[in-house]
């Protein structure tokens, strides 16, 4: 038997994330726009592959294989979490979009997806926005997400804004007792088109916010917008009660883990978790994760309602149960442990200090951990998609 090194190959990529392989993952390639994308269907078992096309400058090829498995992977636990009937997939177009993004490389990019004829629909991520899939959609129909004006139910970052809320909300309670953010302070990473509106929401629930980005402009869009936003160099270590990762995936690491002060992590961000034990490092400690693939699912609802639409106008989105999924996924799901008051306001102490309720909410969900999905998504449809998954 040939051992192939795991960096050599691209076939046995896949089984880093699961004991199935991905089902197909196509490499794009058009001279003439300068075009390089890769397309990944991770499962097709619930219906067709649906998944946001990121247009991000990857430091090389393989740290752009390596994301897009992930990400598609996530999708098809978005979409079973979700109950929308549909599959997992995922596209990166490697290049900066402030520079490379040309209306020919959308059209080269989408002539590709439509030679999956519907196995794969795309839609918006990091990147991309509905202008770029109002021209994407003018080459495939296995688009959604576009503007309204082109038919389609417009930007999905308001909707996932409001389901991270909503998930926040439903962590609140599992957390603190009560369903809201009010007089708690929220750590937003991140303020693009999600996180943007996620301050507002939590804002005018009587949230404090503060926020942190890379992008100058951002930052000082938000604190125009919000000037009672407090603007740090970072949040995910900072003495927040939310800790919201809004950016790019994998900023929960062992590290961060082990430092984090907050006592819930909830945001848009897909692919949180760097590696997989850093979910029993945050239960461990007593911390609560509401799993990306249930928090943010509220994009991927609306844009399934936009394809159901063109058969069933009338059809209405569900939302996740954002509560039941956290309260299979919370550390805190001993009925024996109650839940601690809620600390005094403005007193950012208050909710950093180990309290004995939390080591023993901690030792307690040490017990308990599983450690998987199978907590969130129903075990037969994790076999469905992932017959290997324990
Ligand atoms: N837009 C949606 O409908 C949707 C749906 C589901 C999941 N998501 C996920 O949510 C996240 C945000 O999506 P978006 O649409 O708001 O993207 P966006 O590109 O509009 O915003 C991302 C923001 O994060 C900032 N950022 C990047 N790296 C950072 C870092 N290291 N620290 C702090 N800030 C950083 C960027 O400057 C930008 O302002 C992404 O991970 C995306 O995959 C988005």
């Amino acid at each position: 038997m040939t051992v192939v090194h795991p960096e050599a190959g691209v076939f046995n990529r896949s089984h880093e994330l699961s004991a199935r392989a991905h089902e197909q993952v196509v490499f794009c390639e058009d001279d003439r726009s300068g075009l390089k994308a890769i397309i990944a269907v991770h499962s097709t078992a619930l219906g067709p592959a649906l998944g946001g096309t990121r247009f991000y400058p990857y430091a090389d090829e393989s740290a752009a294989l390596q994301d897009v498995l992930r990400l598609s992977w996530g999708m098809t636990y978005k979409a079973a979490a979700a109950g929308v009937d549909l599959g997992g997939g995922k596209a990166v177009i490697i290049g900066d979009p402030a520079t490379a993004k040309s209306e020919e490389l959308l059209a080269a990019y989408a002539r590709f997806v439509d030679t999956l004829g519907g196995r794969y629909i795309t839609a918006g991520d990091v990147g991309t926005d509905t202008d770029d899939l109002d021209v994407i959609g003018r080459h495939t129909r296995h688009v959604t997400g576009r503007s309204v004006g082109a038919g389609g139910s417009g930007d999905s970052a308001t909707l996932t804004a409001l389901g991270v809320f909503h998930a926040m909300r439903a962590g609140a309670e599992s957390v603190w007792g009560a369903p809201t953010l009010a007089g708690r302070t929220v750590g937003v990473e991140g303020v693009g088109k999600v996180g943007r509106e996620l301050t507002a929401l939590l804002l005018a629930d009587g949230a404090e916010v503060c926020v942190t980005d890379v992008n100058e402009a951002a930052l000082r869009r938000i604190a125009t917008e919000h000037p009672e936003v407090r603007l740090l160099s970072t949040v995910a270590t900072a003495p927040v009660d939310v800790y919201a990762p809004c950016a790019l995936g994998a900023t929960l690491t062992t590290a961060t883990a082990a430092t984090i002060e907050a006592e819930l992590v909830c945001g848009a961000a897909n692919n949180q978790l760097a590696t997989p034990d850093v979910e029993a490092a945050l239960t461990g400690r007593g911390i609560t994760w509401v799993p990306d693939f249930v928090a943010n699912s509220g994009g991927l609802i609306q844009v399934a309602g936009e394809l159901r639409a063109l058969h069933r106008p009338r059809w209405k989105p569900r939302w996740p149960t954002s509560s039941r999924a956290v309260a299979r996924s919370s550390p805190r799901r001993s009925p024996t442990v109650s839940a601690p008051a809620p600390p005094p306001t403005g007193s950012p102490n208050a909710v950093s200090t180990p309290s004995p309720a939390r080591s023993e909410r901690a030792r307690v969900s040490r017990r308990r951990h599983s450690g998987d999905h199978e907590r969130v998504v129903p075990h037969e449809i994790c076999r469905a998609v992932d017959p290997g998954h324990r």
